[in-house]
């Protein structure tokens, strides 16, 4: 893992300095696709066109990693996370990573836990919608909104660890886990990057992040913004915002990059106006006062 600065003043990802993923350099200001479907998770489909307009400027302002999944779509099907980064961006890019996770299959009572053998078929979803031979980074997801504490992941890592052995992943990662999992994983390949539920207002979840610092794994904070959850946007925060011009959606974003040179922040977001907020985040060096007021 690296971290560097640009000295630049221009709206864009690069603003936010870099991370490495194994042999991968990206911005650390990305963009999550969830939100590009449905606001949120299965819900009623959004404007697709707007999503590959989201995606073609996200790419424009530096976007250089975009996290997805192939069960990123609309409650009907129709508009699907994947199938929009292909007709927006395909032929890709050189420097774009784009990141999926397995692990989680849709049944008729929502997302439930795949088994190994999931994995596979869930491979070669994204393979097929994103237009790829190889993925270059794979998150194992694993458990509901908490991580499965006591729960070996053993024999799904394997399965991926295999997969990319195969050539069909070039990285792998893990999402909603704990240090216990991290270790397990580890044991079996190298983990270049975790996802776990944390942001300004949850930050219960610490060791795994201070572990990832320790020995250079990047973190990608899922629901950076809270999810679009009000109650992050506190008097602290709103005060910060003041400070700096901002508002306090990038005050969120630029405390998650300040943490620790390993975080990447990649928030989702079906808006034009939004993406550009977002990625303008990156402009933004909180001052220790910040830090204090935010602690
Ligand atoms: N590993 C996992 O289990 C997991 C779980 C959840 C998400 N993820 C990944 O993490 C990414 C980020 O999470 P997320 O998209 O769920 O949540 P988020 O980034 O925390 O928040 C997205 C929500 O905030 C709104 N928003 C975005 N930018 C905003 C801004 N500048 N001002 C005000 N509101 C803003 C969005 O609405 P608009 O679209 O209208 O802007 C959306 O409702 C996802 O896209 C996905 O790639 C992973």
């Amino acid at each position: 893992m690296t971290f560097q600065n640009e000295s630049t003043n221009e709206r864009n990802a690069s603003q936010a300095g870099t991370v490495t993923l194994g042999d991968l350099t990206i911005n650390r200001l990305g963009f999550g696709a969830m939100r590009l479907p449905t606001n949120g998770f299965q819900g009623p489909p959004r404007d697709a066109e707007i999503g590959r307009a989201v995606l073609r400027r996200a790419v424009e302002l530096g976007v250089n990693h975009i996290d997805t999944a192939a069960f990123y779509q609309s409650r009907d099907g129709s508009v699907r996370a994947n199938t929009l980064i292909r007709e927006a961006l395909y032929p890709y890019p050189p420097d774009l990573v784009i990141a999926t996770k397995v692990g989680p299959v849709l049944g008729p009572n929502g997302p439930a836990q795949g088994t190994a053998a999931d994995l596979r078929v869930a491979v070669e979803d994204n393979l097929k919608t994103l237009g790829l031979e190889r993925l270059d980074l794979v998150y194992l997801r694993i458990g509901m909104m908490e991580p499965p504490h006591g729960e070996s992941l053993a024999e799904r890592f394997e399965a991926l660890a295999a997969m990319r052995e195969e050539g069909l992943i070039r990285h792998l990662g893990l999402s909603n886990v704990d240090t216990a999992h991290l270790a397990e994983a580890r044991a079996i390949a190298p983990v270049v990057a975790v996802q776990n539920h944390f942001h300004i207002a949850k930050r219960d979840e610490v060791a795994v992040l201070d572990a990832c610092t320790a020995d250079g794994i990047a973190f990608a904070p899922f629901f950076p913004l809270g999810g679009g959850r009000s109650d992050i946007n506190d008097n602290r925060q709103a005060r910060v915002a003041a400070r700096h011009g901002a508002t306090v959606s990038q005050v969120a974003l630029a405390w998650l990059l300040a943490l620790s040179p390993v975080t990447l922040a990649i928030p989702g977001t079906g808006s034009l106006v939004h993406l550009e907020e977002n990625i303008a985040a990156g402009l933004i060096t909180l001052t220790p006062e910040d830090i204090a007021d935010l602690a």
